[in-house]
């Protein structure tokens, strides 16, 4: 089996709490990614500070840290060729304002502080999210049946 890129997603306390999950999930399955690993959590103290390390400082740090801590998150794991950018285009810019309409800020939330949804920035992002969220064991190796219809 070809071996894809993977990125880590994960629908914020906003997002669970106005029943998003389904709708995020739902976009990227329907555009062709495949779901390799998902889990509920709440995230510890220790966990967002590891996993927000590079705005440590930043005037927001405090609020994001307390938000992020408030409630249950839904973390995956996607993959497909491309992954890493392209969910990043499907989310949106980070400020919903500027988010274009048809991506997921856009389309579904109206605050930055409340913007649904955490996707990796880069594939090295990528691979430190999925280490900080994921065991190795907990990541789902299947072939998707559709995949000869996505790729050559
Ligand atoms: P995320 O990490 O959550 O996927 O969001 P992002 O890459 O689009 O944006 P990032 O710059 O990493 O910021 C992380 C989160 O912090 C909040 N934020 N607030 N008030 C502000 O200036 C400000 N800047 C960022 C947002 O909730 C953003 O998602
Ligand atoms: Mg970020």
């Amino acid at each position: 089996m070809k071996e894809r890129e993977r990125t880590f997603l994960m629908v914020k306390p906003d997002g669970v709490q106005r029943g998003l999950v389904g709708n995020i999930v739902s976009r990227l399955e329907i555009k062709g990614f495949k779901l390799v690993a998902m889990k509920m959590i709440t995230i510890s103290p220790e966990l967002a500070a590891r996993h927000y390390g590079e705005h440590k400082g930043k005037p927001f740090y405090d609020g994001l840290i307390e938000f992020i801590t408030s409630a249950p998150v839904v973390a995956m794991i996607w993959e497909g060729d491309n992954v890493v950018e392209m969910v990043r285009s499907m989310m949106g810019a980070t400020d919903p304002r500027n988010s274009a309409p048809g991506t997921m800020r856009g389309d579904l939330a109206v605050f930055m502080g409340k913007n649904i949804v955490h996707g990796s920035d880069s594939k090295e992002s990528a691979e430190r999210e999925m280490a900080l969220f994921f065991q190795e064991d907990e990541i789902c190796d299947y072939t998707l049946p559709s995949e000869g219809c996505l790729y050559d």
